[in-house]
């Protein structure tokens, strides 16, 4: 599972930013990305749209994570938004194919139809996204086979996964992916990032980001665009966390000392 990614929430909403989306998810691709995270909610499925035309005809594709509506992940409905995503994507397999949040069709039936699809080499690997620990406790208990991903809101400033559900996480060896981790920008104009990004030498959307990548077993899925940004938050792989500036960051965004209930965006 690549560690960095590019999200793609609220593109695919307005014609009018298409192009720039486009050309941001291509140059993110042209400077290395190595994954996209999308969704078939997103732009009702023109994100994916977009994704597809990004990708089309490059020698090698990135990692595509996509996810199936609630309402959606029945046994049949799971297996007919699949198909649906892979056309608007222009590929013959998802490699990450996730439940967007609990709800709707029973658990046991869509992984069901996650397994079915694998078996037809449509998906690679399947995950669940907004899981709390009860329901990923549920989640693999029911399906010994679920190690794709669980795909939760984590950043600097919302660390409540840390208490509860990402030792689970650990523990059962499947991967977080941290969406939201610039807490959609707002996170950027907290006085003690933007001080000790200063101390560190990089900018506060790449301490965020490196960060969120330097807990093990998390890998996250900035979105942007622009190509500035895109090109700025690919620069937080490069970025040293030092353990003095990782105790400062520990002092200003504390982690949790209790259960905290897992938020949603
Ligand atoms: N599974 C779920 O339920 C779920 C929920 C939310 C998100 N996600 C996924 O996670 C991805 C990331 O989360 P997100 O989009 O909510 O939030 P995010 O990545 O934390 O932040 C995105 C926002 O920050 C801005 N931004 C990005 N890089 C920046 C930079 N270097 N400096 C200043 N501003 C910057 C973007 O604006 P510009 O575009 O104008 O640059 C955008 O408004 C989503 O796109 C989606 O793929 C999944």
């Amino acid at each position: 599972m690549p560690v960095l990614g590019l999200g793609t929430w609220r593109m695919g909403e307005s014609g009018r930013r298409r192009g720039d989306e486009l050309d941001a998810l291509k140059y993110g691709l042209d400077i290395g990305y190595p994954m996209i995270d999308t969704a078939e909610m997103y732009g009702e499925g023109v994100a994916e749209e977009i994704v597809g035309e990004a990708i089309k005809g490059r020698a090698k594709r990135p990692h595509i994570v996509s996810k199936v509506y609630p309402h959606n992940a029945t046994r049949a409905g799971t297996v007919a938004a699949c198909e649906r995503s892979l056309k608007r994507l222009g590929i013959e397999r998802i490699d990450l194919y996730l439940l967007h949040w609990r709800g709707g069709a029973r658990l046991q039936e869509t992984f069901e139809a996650f397994h079915r699809l694998r078996e037809q080499g449509k998906i690679g690997d399947f995950g669940v996204s907004n899981f709390d620990r009860g329901d990923m406790e549920e989640a693999a208990h029911l399906d010994k086979g679920l190690t794709g991903s669980n795909q939760v809101l984590y950043c600097l400033s919302r660390r409540g996964p840390e208490f509860d559900l990402l030792p689970l996480m650990r523990k059962k060896s499947i991967p977080l992916m941290a969406y939201s981790p610039l807490d959609q920008g707002r996170l950027l104009t907290k006085p003690a990032l933007k001080k000790l990004a200063g101390d560190a030498g990089c900018t506060p959307a790449q301490l965020a980001l490196a960060w969120v990548m330097a807990q093990p077993g998390v890998v996250t899925i900035p979105k942007s665009s622009t190509r500035e940004r895109v090109q700025e938050n690919f620069g937080a792989l490069d970025v040293k966390l030092t353990p003095e500036i990782a105790a400062e960051l520990d002092r200003a965004f504390p982690p949790p000392k209790g259960k905290q209930s897992l938020e949603m965006l």
